[in-house]
């Protein structure tokens, strides 16, 4: 087994953006658009005990949300919070590495330096924290073979966390990342960890949806029926219109309510797609038309070429066909119709078949209240031009 190294993170204080139309990240309350009642929700599951499995199609704002949860958390002193990514992981060690670098980077550092019980806590799974002697941030590394006892080391962690005397609730974003973890049956290793320490909040999320959802309502599977599942819709046009608005007057530039009901249609509501639009006109112009508007279209459009064009070579000839026919027909209820089939010269109903159930395995092409889309909004706008 190989040593693992993560770099711990330090910049925790927020930065004011230049532009309040972020694109990256979480950035404060000012720049994110309402979500109110679903805040409400996840504090109402919290303050009683439950645990959240927090899913939705991509970019919508999962971990944003839970960014603003744990703000509006650690404000109100009566919880510590932390935040897990398990995206960059490989295997259990790695995760169990990463969950040390949040604990060590939340509670590591005392006045008087590195906390003794945190050292003691790493020393017990194995872990060493140095400090990379050319940029002297603090790193942490999982020594060889150490955590072969991944149960071990999560009690070890686990009752760290018990220790403290506020409520600590953890979020574990993208979650279906551990599906594809070797060896270990990490679905269990993990419900085992949550099974143990009952008085730590958990909210899962994740970004490939259907994955989570099975991961949850599967009857075999360890997390079933272990959580609350709540599917995050996109924010209403109203109050995304008032979000918009409000931030170009504070600026002395103007947008119409005409403007921004086209963009949120283009972006099908998608949190991420309308963010970079409103980003780009903000920077842009003083006063949007709904000419500009088209601009912006286009410019991000030209800029994600290079990466649109790669999805061809990805794919069997009749998938690309038949991925482009539903960004073209969007949204689409029977895509094997024979007026689909005929309009798009795309052959037998049973190889569309095959073609498009390729496609949602990829969650390329995901069903949405019966109707067939292209996941990626962008992707789908491109490809409707070709
Ligand atoms: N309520 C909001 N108001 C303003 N901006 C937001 C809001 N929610 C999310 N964003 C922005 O939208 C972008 C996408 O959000 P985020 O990364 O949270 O989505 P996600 O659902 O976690 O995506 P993924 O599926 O890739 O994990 C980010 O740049 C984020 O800052
Ligand atoms: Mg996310």
């Amino acid at each position: 087994m190989r040593n693992v190294l993560c770099v711990i993170n330090v910049a925790d204080k927020m930065k004011e953006p230049f532009n309040p139309f972020v694109i990256n990240t979480y950035q404060g309350k000012e720049y994110f658009c309402d979500r109110e009642n679903d805040l409400e929700m996840l504090i109402s599951h919290i303050e009683n005990d439950r645990n959240v499995v927090l899913y939705a199609w991509r970019r919508l704002g999962k971990s944003a949300l839970i960014h603003r949860l744990f703000d509006e958390l650690e404000s109100s002193q009566n919880y510590e919070t932390l935040y897990i990514d398990l995206l960059a992981t490989q295997n259990i060690d790695e995760a169990i590495q990463t969950i040390s670098a949040a604990i060590y980077q939340k509670y590591g550092k005392t006045s008087g330096g590195i906390s003794a019980s945190i050292q003691k806590l790493l020393a017990s799974i194995g872990a060493t924290i140095s400090f990379n002697p050319i940029s002297g941030t603090p790193e942490l590394t999982l020594g060889v073979n150490k955590s072969e006892q991944p149960r071990q080391s999560l009690a070890a962690l686990g009752e760290f966390l018990l220790s403290r005397k506020k409520r600590i609730v953890i979020a574990i974003d993208e979650f279906q990342q551990i599906n594809d973890y070797e060896g270990e049956k990490a679905e269990a290793v993990f419900r085992a960890w949550v099974q143990q320490i009952p008085e730590v909040r958990f909210i899962f999320s994740g970004s490939h949806r259907t994955l989570m959802e099975d991961m949850f309502t599967e009857k075999k599977r360890p997390f079933y029926q272990s959580s609350m599942l709540e599917s995050l819709q996109p924010i209403s046009l109203e109050a995304y219109t008032e979000f918009i608005i409000q931030h170009f007057q504070a600026a002395k530039k103007t947008i119409e309510a005409e403007s921004i009901a086209k963009i949120y249609t283009w972006s099908r509501g998608q949190t991420y797609t309308v963010q970079l639009v409103c980003n780009h006109l903000f920077s842009n112009y003083k006063k949007v038309t709904n000419a500009d508007v088209d601009t912006v279209f286009n410019q991000i459009l030209v800029q994600q070429q290079a990466i649109y064009a790669n999805f061809q070579k990805m794919l069997t000839r009749t998938q690309w066909n038949v991925f482009r026919a539903i960004a073209k027909e969007e949204p689409l209820q029977n895509p094997l119709s024979k007026d689909f089939l005929q309009k798009h010269k795309l052959g037998a109903a049973s190889t569309v078949s095959t073609a498009l159930k390729a496609l949602e395995r990829l969650e390329l092409v995901i069903k949405d209240e019966g109707n067939y889309l292209v996941h990626e909004v962008q992707l789908a706008r491109w490809m409707a031009r070709l």
